[in-house]
């Protein structure tokens, strides 16, 4: 079949079911409770969901150790629930995307259990396996590390073996040399596109490929190891496989997520004509990873993301970009890019700045009321697996690194994305009627939905108006992309133009005031403004001094 590409042209929304919303009282957010929040969904404008995991699972990961992938989590309801939910949606007009993760399963999938049970069993060579080094056979093959801290290699004792795993040692690695292993992973994506869903976001998918020596990887005191899997020797040749057996015989979009995909190598991996991923979550823009989640944040440098995001702007139409910032890795884009004191007016300035662009915007839970970090937390109120590892190594290695620890977890954990949504004002903000699985946020009395509805001014309709303006607009959908100023360290201007119309996005970075020179090619012409995060005070569509974080959309010629 040929694809339409209706993800071109859509606005996702991402849940993290287990922080979304409680229906049933027991602290945990489900698939029922996504179903009563459908109609906010709509009224937000969005078009499409990205589920993360949902599918059976010991939840040493919350979900992204999968031991049934064709059944759902009990906590998170049943399979009927989630057809309700993925009726209800497509009733709506609004598509599903569910989360695939298949580099690992759960240590507690049936494959592995028989896998791990003998050498000769047939499930064996479902994972990768290797003999230890040293004389009795219990150094780990290599010096390759887990993402999540510590080696990647697991001592096995009933068949003394190592198998990898390069997250926790309960997401033990697939081996994706082996056929049938690839037949599976075919036949899990057509059992849900069967059952109606319309994508895929797919996990960790650079990692599938080993570099079959299995060496050294150089030295690194964080990862070691990349070089030998991240797009590895016979990653592009799995993809397309899989395109072939599955994908491609529905209407989907799959985005991988993508470490290791750059601009460099970006058009190989996504254009279409490589029927591979339709488009990827790129990297390079987080400021939270050199490689991956366990180092400490670089700090923010305007003139770099700029440059970063021009570039992938400038790829051609065939290869689509992802425009996100948040998700469930990553800490709140406040305080991450913006001071908490001008919370409302650094959301809605990134919001202008990454919805011009072209590509599909994604809003991650919590987003669009501008939920935040936690602002103090200590280390034994995380919950996040990789922020708890991270707490117990240096405990036990290093105890006075402790400060730098509860330090780097104040401001890149996982877990400040994860707190339960904020719906309202009441005890645990509405998100359950009992103390929800990990900390509410204590700020929920002052940001939630209630509130959000209620100001025509928040956030919430921020997004609603964006989301809107987005749909149909051809000047976002096919417009060409034109930095300005690329040098200036507070601001970036941007210009998208189509038949002869322009959008031209001004956005300050700063809380500083910071001028911006109207474009010497723009002077003369009729300028319309269309959006502002200020709505107060005077506004000149010339040279200007903007106040901290403004932002604005003007429409010319
Ligand atoms: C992806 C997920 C992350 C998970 C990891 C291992 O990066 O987004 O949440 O921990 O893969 O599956
Ligand atoms: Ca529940």
């Amino acid at each position: 079949m040929s694809k339409s590409r209706w993800y071109k042209d859509a606005v996702i929304y991402q849940i993290y079911p287990r922080s979304f919303c409680d229906s049933n009282g027991d602290g945990i957010g489900d698939i029922r409770g996504i179903i009563s929040k459908l109609d906010y969904l709509k009224d937000l404008g969005v078009t499409c969901v990205w589920l993360s995991p949902c599918y059976k699972s010991p939840n040493a990961d919350n979900g992204y150790d999968i031991s049934d992938y064709r059944d759902i989590m009990d906590e998170f309801g049943t399979l009927d629930d989630w057809q309700e939910m993925a009726d209800g949606m497509h009733e709506r007009g609004i598509k599903l995307v569910m989360d695939l993760v298949v580099n690992h399963t759960s240590d507690e999938h049936e494959w592995f259990k028989q896998s791990r049970s003998s050498k000769d069993n047939p499930y064996r060579d479902y994972y990768i396996w290797r003999k230890g080094k040293g004389k009795d056979g219990k150094t780990p093959p290599n010096n390759w590390t887990s993402r999540f801290t510590g080696s990647a290699w697991e001592y096995d004792e009933t068949t003394g073996e190592f198998y990898l795993h390069l997250f926790h040692k309960k997401q033990p690695d697939l081996n994706w040399e082996n056929p049938k292993v690839r037949q599976e992973v075919a036949d899990i994506c057509n059992y849900w596109f069967e059952k109606g869903v319309d994508g895929f976001r797919c996990d960790v998918i650079t990692y599938i490929s080993k570099d079959q020596s299995f060496a050294d990887g150089k030295f690194n005191p964080v990862v070691c190891g990349d070089e030998h899997f991240v797009i590895g020797p016979r990653y592009h040749e799995f993809i397309h496989e899989l395109n072939e057996k599955s994908w491609s015989k529905y209407d989907t979009m799959i985005v991988g997520e993508a470490q290791g995909i750059t601009i460099n190598n970006a058009f190989d991996c996504v254009d279409e004509s490589r029927e591979e991923l339709d488009c990827v979550f790129t990297f390079e823009h987080q400021t939270e990873v050199d490689s991956f989640m366990t180092t400490i944040p670089k700090p923010f440098n305007l003139k770099k993301w700029k440059e970063i995001f021009s570039s992938w702007q400038a790829l051609p139409d065939t290869c689509w970009n992802s425009l996100y910032l948040e998700n469930h890795d990553y800490p709140r884009v406040v305080p991450r890019y913006g001071k908490m004191e001008y919370r409302e007016y650094v959301d809605k300035m990134l919001a202008i700045s990454i919805n011009f662009l072209k590509g599909t915007p994604y809003i991650y839970q919590g987003q669009e009321i501008g939920m935040t970090n936690f602002e103090d937390l200590e280390p034994d109120e995380y919950r996040d697996v990789v922020s708890l590892q991270l707490r117990d190594t240096v405990k036990k290695i290093f105890p006075p690194a402790m400060p730098i620890v509860k330090w780097g977890l104040n401001k890149k954990a996982r877990d400040h994305a994860r707190a339960p949504m904020q719906w309202d004002d009441s005890e645990y903000a509405g998100f359950s009627t009992v103390e929800p699985w990990m900390p509410n946020n204590p700020n929920y009395p002052e940001i939630n939905v209630k509130k959000a509805l209620e100001d025509k001014n928040s956030v919430w309709y921020f997004y609603q108006k964006i989301n809107r303006m987005r749909i149909g607009d051809e000047i976002i959908r096919y417009g060409t992309y034109k930095q300005y100023m690329p040098e200036n360290k507070d601001i970036w201007v941007y210009e998208r133009a189509y038949k002869g119309k322009k959008y031209v996005v001004v956005a300050s970075y700063t809380d500083k005031e910071a001028v911006f020179t109207m474009p010497r090619e723009l002077r003369y012409n009729k300028c319309k403004l269309i959006l502002h995060n200020y709505n107060d005070g005077e506004f000149m569509l010339t040279s200007c001094r903007l106040k901290p974080y403004e932002a604005f959309v003007f429409e010319t010629e």
